[in-house]
């Protein structure tokens, strides 16, 4: 699947192995993408062969987000849940955290970064679209010749297509704080509630004044080749108060921004009327003052104890080097391979696999803690670090408490997706002992169940919260 897998401790040392390596070898942070492209073939070195890896996870200090003098700075390791737990990034770039929670499910928000939705450069990654409205810069660097920063509409330069050297690495991404009369939202159109490709979005950002407003910015993902602000209906809202008229008016103008194209998910002519809906949403929302409305107070991360950094743990879990500690037992994994195929090669078949292209969450699995996709995670990315799978949860003798109440719940029919649900639910339950229902069916949306149905799984979640608070339990 890949050359080698580097993991590098330090980020001079990845701008070293980066400049060595160059187009041979790609920068890897969540692998959410990358190691998809992979293994679909459309990433491949320059003579068609397979990739090295050059795995950013373990390097400190990438994953911080930070404010400095009217900016907020995310560094290159930042995830969408970090995005979505940030108080920062709520209050004043809140169509960035908005569009981070809307990216996949937890186990994807918990690996899958900013940056490498960036670099990816889909017209259908949901956070490039905010950051095109925020005016973001990112800053790129290589061992050679230092640091650059561009503004983000200059980076990306064509249909996944960014303005990144062979020797560089994307270090950070920063953005200009909305100031107080400022408010934005970001509204997501897929063909679901989760896990589903975004196929129309709008970002937009109004400034007001005493007479009208003194800013608007919109920009457009999905229906576009590269994600682009639609600038006549900026323009014509400058300087106008939100009326109905002026809405319709700049909704109509923003869908001449968009040159959309029929796929197998929506038709162009679907797509282009959407932006219109869409933009003309989101505008009566800000209006109105409702943009964060269901907005949750304290999301589901599936992080448990963790605060959702990488490198999480302190790389000497397993006490000997080469191995990882899985459910407290030092093992050595077979490497060049997912975490997955690894795992169950060494009997971990409790470890399903449902789609291995981090759809289904049937290979849920806790890495230093998080909830992630062990089909979305290198093998090497364990070593040093600790993993735990359904095994160390519960045995047929002391199920733990999710376990036995899918049972009474009816919870369970082929079981092939159970383990993946109790996985989730575990860690929901360490990270809010009593939640609710939405909560519950939150935690649950990275995991496909095709016989159930999720009311009775959701209910064994009720059901084991109650029973972890029962004094019989406790
Ligand atoms: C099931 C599933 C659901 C998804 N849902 C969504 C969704 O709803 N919305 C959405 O927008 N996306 C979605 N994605 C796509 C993906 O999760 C995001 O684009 C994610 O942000 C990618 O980040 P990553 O850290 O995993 O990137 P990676 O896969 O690690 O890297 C992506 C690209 O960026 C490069 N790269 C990464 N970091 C750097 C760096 N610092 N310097 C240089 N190059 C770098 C890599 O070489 C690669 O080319 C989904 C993916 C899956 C599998
Ligand atoms: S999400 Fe990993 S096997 Fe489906
Ligand atoms: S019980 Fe069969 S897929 Fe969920």
């Amino acid at each position: 699947m890949y050359t080698f897998y580097a993991s590098p401790a330090t980020l001079n040392e990845a701008l070293t192995l980066k400049a060595l390596h160059g187009p041979q070898a790609r920068i890897m942070a969540g692998g959410t993408d990358l190691l998809l492209e992979m293994e679909r073939g459309v990433r491949r070195a320059p003579d068609g062969g397979e990739l090295g890896l050059i795995d950013l996870t373990r390097v400190s200090g990438l994953a911080e987000i930070s404010e400095e003098e009217g900016w907020i700075h995310l560094g290159s390791l930042v995830t969408h849940n970090q995005v979505v737990a940030s108080s920062s990034i709520v209050s004043h770039a809140f169509p960035l955290a908005r569009a981070c929670w809307e990216v996949g499910a937890p186990q994807i928000r918990n690996r899958g970064t900013v940056a490498g939705n960036i670099i990816t450069a889909s017209p259908a990654n949901d956070a490039i679209v905010p950051l095109m409205a925020l005016d973001a810069t990112v800053t790129v660097a290589s061992a050679d010749r230092g640091k650059r920063t561009l503004p983000l509409a200059q980076f990306s330069t064509g249909f996944r297509q960014v303005d990144l050297a062979d020797d560089e690495i994307l270090t950070r991404i920063s953005i200009p704080k909305l100031n107080n009369s400022a408010r934005g939202t970001f509204i997501k159109l897929g063909l679901r509630r989760a896990q589903a490709i975004s196929l129309v979005s709008v970002a937009v950002i109004v400034e007001e004044g005493e007479d009208g407003l003194t800013d608007a910015r919109i920009s457009l993902g999905a229906v576009t080749p590269v994600i682009a602000r639609a600038q006549k209906a900026e323009t014509f809202l400058r300087g106008k108060q939100l009326t109905d008229e002026v809405i319709d008016e700049a909704a109509r103008l923003a869908m001449t921004a968009a040159h959309p194209i029929d796929d197998l998910r929506a038709s162009a002519v679907y797509r282009l009327e959407m932006v219109g809906t869409l933009t003309r949403r989101a505008l009566r929302q800000l209006r109105d003052g409702r943009e964060r409305a269901g907005w949750p107070e304290t999301p589901v991360l599936l992080w448990g104890e963790n605060d959702g950094r990488w490198p999480a743990g302190n790389g000497e879990a397993a006490g000997s080097p080469g191995q990882a500690l899985v459910n407290g037992e030092p093992l050595t994994l077979t490497g060049g391979q997912t975490l997955l195929d690894s795992l169950r090669e060494a009997g971990f078949t409790g470890v399903k696999e449902g789609c291995a292209e981090g759809e289904c969450g049937a290979c849920t699995v806790y890495l230093d803690g998080m909830a992630v996709l062990a089909c979305m995670t290198p093998a090497e990315r364990a070593v040093g670090s600790q993993v735990v799978t359904v095994e160390g949860l519960g045995d047929p003798q002391h199920l733990a408490p999710v376990q036995e109440a899918l049972v009474e719940a009816g919870g369970v029919q082929c079981g092939y997706c159970t383990p993946g649900f109790v996985m989730s639910a575990a860690k929901l339950l360490e990270e809010r002992p009593r939640p609710t229902r939405d909560e519950a069916a939150a935690a649950l949306t990275g995991n496909f169940c095709r016989c159930t149905g999720y009311v009775k799984i959701i209910d064994a979640v009720m059901l084991a919260s109650e029973k972890k608070r029962s004094p019989r339990d406790s």
